[in-house]
């Protein structure tokens, strides 16, 4: 299969592309199971409501948690041509202008769900995509990662009708985890604030620093997840979690660039989210949940809602000052 576009068509795609999507997010982080198939979920709720605009959700992980939390049957998907392996396999590459981004663009069928989200579905062939790549010969690689990273940034422009892109990626630095992170305007990086979760998390940050300046996404901030609380102190997070967040916080303010020290003053956190049964539950039963449990206080903690009112709020006021 020759798949390796030529020298001309590659001049060609670099001269098609514009700007990056103005409204994408890469939501990522290495670590395993720290909240970025939830953070994508809730966000991805909370942005469509809050703003009315449209959102469009990226299920870039083999594993399909996104598609499977939304209300898809990642086995059955897997099967069809409308996922994201059929949009970014080494055949599309050369193709962009041929390909109906929209037909691989589905309304989030969770009845929950307001009507202006929608999601790319996972598919569990995307862990071909990195073998397929990687047979190229050895000289070649580096080329191919850089048209798969063309040809997302551009693929991610094709959905200019969405105002928000959400990217839900693995746990791994797949080629096309890589790819998407440097095809993205932000990243937004969740942990569960604890001593092995931070650890690989300032790892993230040196890697976006090793992308070439010009293509580099934006911190919008982290996230910390899955917060336990102590009962006597109100609002208190258990000491663990306080320490391991303090550590996080050092370790990120040395990394940050110019600009993203300006954004983000001297917080890079930029929300919390609890740990709750009603968040796993929400991801794992959505036909058999009620969105009232989001706003249900317990004891003197905030909601989840308010938990993601703060975070949109504060993602899109962050996203505007770097675009001002
Ligand atoms: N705040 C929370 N409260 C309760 N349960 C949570 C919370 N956040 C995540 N979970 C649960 O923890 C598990 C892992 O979360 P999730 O799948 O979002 O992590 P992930 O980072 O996407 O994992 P992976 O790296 O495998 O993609 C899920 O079962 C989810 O329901
Ligand atoms: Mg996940």
């Amino acid at each position: 299969m020759s798949t390796v576009l030529s020298d001309d068509d590659a001049i060609k795609i670099k001269a098609m592309i514009a700007d990056k999507h103005p409204g994408s997010i890469c939501v990522a982080n290495y670590k395993g199971g720290v909240g970025k198939t939830t953070l994508v979920c809730l966000l991805g709720y909370y942005l469509a409501e809050r703003t009315n605009k449209k959102v469009l959700l990226f299920d870039i992980d083999p594993q399909c948690s996104l598609s499977l939390a939304v209300g898809f049957d990642p086995e059955e998907v897997s099967q069809t041509e409308l996922t994201i392996y059929n949009l970014v396999k080494p055949t599309k590459w050369a193709k962009i202008s041929k390909t109906k981004f929209e037909n691989y663009v589905f309304p989030v069928p969770d009845t929950l769900s307001p009507d202006n989200l929608f999601i790319i579905r996972g598919s569990f062939d995307v862990d071909e995509l990195d073998m397929e790549i990687a047979k190229s010969i050895v000289n070649e690689e580096k080329r191919r990662i850089d048209e798969l990273f063309l040809y997302c940034k551009q693929m991610l422009n094709a959905f200019d009708g969405y105002d928000y892109i959400l990217v839900d990626c693995p746990p791994n630095k797949m080629f096309l985890t890589q790819a998407m992170l440097r095809a993205c305007s932000f990243y937004l990086p969740v942990t569960i604030p604890d001593a092995i979760s931070v650890y690989g998390m300032p790892r993230l940050l040196r890697w976006v620093k090793q992308i070439p300046a010009s293509d580099r996404p934006r911190l919008l901030g982290y996230v910390l997840n899955a917060i336990n609380r102590t009962g006597g102190v109100p609002g208190g997070k258990v000491y663990s979690q306080q320490s391991a967040e303090s550590r996080l916080k050092n370790s990120i303010m040395k990394d940050l660039e110019k600009i993203e020290k300006e954004i983000l003053a001297d917080d890079p956190m930029i929300g919390v989210i609890p740990r709750l049964d009603a968040i796993a539950r929400f991801l794992s039963e959505q036909t058999k949940f009620s969105r009232f449990e989001f706003k249900r206080k317990t004891s003197n903690q905030p909601t989840i809602e308010e938990c993601l009112v703060t975070i949109t709020d504060n993602i899109i006021e962050r996203m505007r000052a770097y675009h001002a």
